[in-house]
């Protein structure tokens, strides 16, 4: 089962706190994931969606804000990475969710996994290095 971790923290609490905000999202769609194919998990699959979607543009502005007021190197790439995460999830349509619930919510269930593999615990740990060593000078 996904669950946060203290050692996934990155050091920036704002951020972490975010990031626990995400792996609660994740869990959740987890859990309506396992729960029997025969019930009809449509309105539940629509509201993860759009909390993780509200979510994102949210937690997405606030690194972003914060690796601006950093200048930090990667803010473009790292950028870029938010985008298609976010344009992922535009290319969900509820006429195909609702076609297959199931293999939609596993593949929300994945994209986020795969997001905290390797974002969350990859690029933003790069990140909140460079972030701790400006504060460190400052
Ligand atoms: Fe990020």
């Amino acid at each position: 089962m996904i669950e946060w971790k203290d050692e996934y923290a990155i050091g920036i609490p704002l951020i972490d706190e975010q990031h626990k905000k995400l792996f609660e999202i994740a869990e959740n769609a987890q859990s309506l994931l396992l729960m029997p194919e025969y019930i009809d998990k449509f309105d539940e699959i629509l509201s993860i969606v759009e909390e993780l979607k509200a979510y994102v543009v949210f937690h997405f502005g606030a690194e972003q804000g914060l690796m601006e007021k950093i200048k930090y190197p990667k803010y473009f790439s790292h950028s870029i990475e938010h985008q298609d995460f976010i344009d992922e999830m535009n290319k969900l349509s509820l006429d195909s969710i609702d076609q297959d619930q199931q293999s939609h919510l596993l593949y929300i269930v994945n994209l986020i996994i795969e997001w905290i593999t390797q974002h969350v615990l990859e690029k933003d740990r790069v990140m909140a290095a460079y972030y701790k060593e400006v504060q460190s000078k400052s």
